[in-house]
Formats: structure tokens, C-alpha cells, sequence
């Protein structure tokens, strides 16, 4: 059953659970999320970014995780992650996506408020819920890039949200997007945090989330991947979020690492084989897995609760 955002994750706020946001590209890492989230009896956001949907096709995409959720008991949203292209976000609503968010940080304040009020007027007449983002989520990956980390100022916050009335709202309190998020150990800002969350009614989003676990970066290398330091965000600092405030938690970067990871294992340990399903077989399995964890640390899976 597909949902919006603001109704998944009014739910998990006031159950006081993270719902993870996984962004999918394929046939493999739909299904993934599906298995997992029914296998967990969880929630899901299944997220397309711009870069998803320029490499699989929009219809293409749409139609694959409508069919992959259709009739299913648990709640799945079809949601636009990090949209820029006002072409792209009038699509998605054509396409029967739940949620679409618009991220205009890279604009100054009044930009940003103009453009997410936009959307929300767009959206709302189709009964879609928006994200926006305020405060800048480093790192780069394909078509979402911040050089400069801004946190988000509370006050700030309160001023966006009455104006834009925007659902759901993405925060910057310290972590950015790929694989390499800190240069030590793991940091959020959770008191700042807390002050948004005491000055801002409507549920918040955590981008950048991904934990990069040792385990999976090591295996990785020993099959051949070439990666320097990697660090991501503690589970510790993932449970301090949720109790701190956060709804929606966004995963990426873990789950290209464990396809990486997994195919790279699969090709060395059997360089025999040829046939593309027994080579991304092994590696949806692992996604699936890497995804039940997440539910699990998240609080959404109702195996846990
Ligand atoms: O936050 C961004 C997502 O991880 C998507 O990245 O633009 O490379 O698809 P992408
Ligand atoms: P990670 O790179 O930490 O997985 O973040 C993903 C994300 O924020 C997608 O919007
Ligand atoms: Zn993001």
C-alpha cells in the first residue's frame, strides 16, 4: 500500500520510531526494500533520486515500485528524494508518487522559501506530501552536492515551515552524504536537535545517515575496492536522533557498499560463473539483509515493537 511521508511518519513520531528512507535504482534494490519491509512487518520510503531516475527511466522506475508494493499489507511511499527540477517534481505527481521533496538549500533563505512554497502548492492539490531542507547536508554524489556544511538554526526553522508549509522537514546537524562523513569518530549536534524539534511542529527527515559499518568497508577492500577512510554515523548516534526527534532516516551509501561489496565477493570466490543472476542474486539478498538491520535499529520493524 503506498502512503505520503507525513502519514508514515506522524505515525512513527508519535510511536517514537525512525522510518528509513532507502534509495533504489533497480529491479534488485526495489525488491530489496519490499522484502525486507514485509519480512519485518516495517514501513518503507522507497526513494528515487533525480540520478535514479535519469539512469532507469521515470515511468520505468514509477511502475516498478507500484507493482513491487501493489497489494502488499505494509505502508511503502513512492517519494522524489533531493528534487531540483520543477519538470521532474510535476512528473513525479503525474506518476502517482506519495511524497516529493524539493531541496532549494542551495538557495538563500527568501529562494528557498519561495520555491518549496511552490512545490507545496503543487502538491498539496494532489494530496502529495513535501519534504524541504533547510541548513546544507554535505558531501557529493551524482546530481546532490554541498561544499559547505550549514547547521540549521531553530529559529530559522520555525520562520521556513509557517511559511512554505511544507509536511516534513530535512535538518543539518552534522552529517553528509557518501561514504566519507567525519574524519574520526561519528559527531552529531543532538542539542540542536532537540531545540528544532521543541521550535518546529511538523516531522523531521535525517539525510546522510548511512553507517559505513566496518565489516562491510573491509570486506569490500579484501575483494578489491579501493577506499580510503571511511566513516559514517553510529547506531548510537542513530537511536540518540530518533529519541532527539528525527522520523525519517535516509540510507544510500550502506546499500552501495553491500551490493559492492557482495558482487565483488561473488566474482572473485566464483570466476566460473556468467550468469548475471547468480552474480546479483547474492546481492539482493544482502541488501535485504542490510535493510532488516536498519528497520530493526530504527524501531520501525513490528518484530521489535
Ligand atoms: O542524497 C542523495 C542520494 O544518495 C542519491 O544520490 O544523486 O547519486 O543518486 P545520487
Ligand atoms: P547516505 O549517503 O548517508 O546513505 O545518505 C543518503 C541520503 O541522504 C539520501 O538522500
Ligand atoms: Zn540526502
Amino acid at each position: 500500500m503506498l502512503v505520503s511521508n507525513k502519514t508514515i511518519q506522524k505515525k512513527a513520531e508519535q510511536r517514537r520510531y525512525g522510518v528509513g528512507a532507502f534509495n533504489v535504482y533497480d529491479m534488485e534494490s526495489v525488491q530489496s526494500v519490499v522484502r525486507a519491509a514485509e519480512l519485518e512487518r516495517s514501513p518503507a520510503i522507497i526513494a528515487t533520486s533525480e540520478g535514479a531516475i535519469s539512469y532507469a527511466g521515470h515511468e520505468f522506475l514509477a511502475e516498478l515500485i507500484e507493482l513491487a508494493t501493489r497489494k502488499k499489507k505494509v505502508q511503502f511511499t513512492m517519494h522524489l528524494d533531493h528534487g531540483q527540477d520543477m519538470d521532474i517534481i510535476r512528473k513525479c505527481l503525474k506518476l502517482g508518487y506519495t511524497s516529493v521533496m524539493i531541496d532549494a538549500s542551495k538557495y538563500d533563505f527568501k529562494k528557498n522559501i519561495r520555491i518549496t512554497r511552490q512545490v507545496v502548492q503543487l502538491a498539496h492539490k494532489k494530496g502529495v506530501s513535501v519534504e524541504a531542507e533547510l541548513g546544507t547536508i554535505g558531501g557529493v554524489e551524482d546530481s546532490v552536492s554541498a561544499r559547505k556544511i550549514l547547521l540549521t538554526e531553530p529559529e530559522d526553522a520555525k520562520e521556513f515551515v509557517a511559511h512554505t508549509g511544507c509536511d516534513t522537514l530535512a535538518v543539518a546537524i552534522g552529517t553528509s552524504h557518501g561514504a566519507y562523513k567525519f574524519a574520526g569518530s561519528s559527531r552529531l549536534d543532538i542539542m540542536r536537535l532537540r531545540q528544532i524539534k521543541k521550535t518546529v511542529k511538523v516531522p523531521l527527515v535525517l539525510h546522510g545517515a548511512s553507517g559505513i559499518p566496518d565489516w562491510i568497508v573491509k570486506k569490500a577492500k579484501l575483494f578489491g575496492a579501493v577506499l580510503g577512510k571511511p566513516h559514517g554515523v553510529s547506531d548510537k548516534d542513530i537511536r540518540a536522533a530518533i529519541s532527539g526527534g528525527i522520523s525519517k532516516i535516509n540510507i544510500d551509501s550502506d546499500l552501495r557498499l553491500t551490493f559492492d561489496a557482495t558482487i565483488r565477493e561473488v566474482l572473485k570466490k566464483r570466476p566460473e560463473i556468467f550468469d548475471p543472476r547468480k552474480i546479483l542474486g547474492p546481492a539482493r539478498d544482502a541488501m535485504t539483509d542490510m535493510v532488516r538491520y536498519k528497520m530493526r535499529l530504527f524501531g520501525s520493524s513490528g518484530k521489535t515493537r
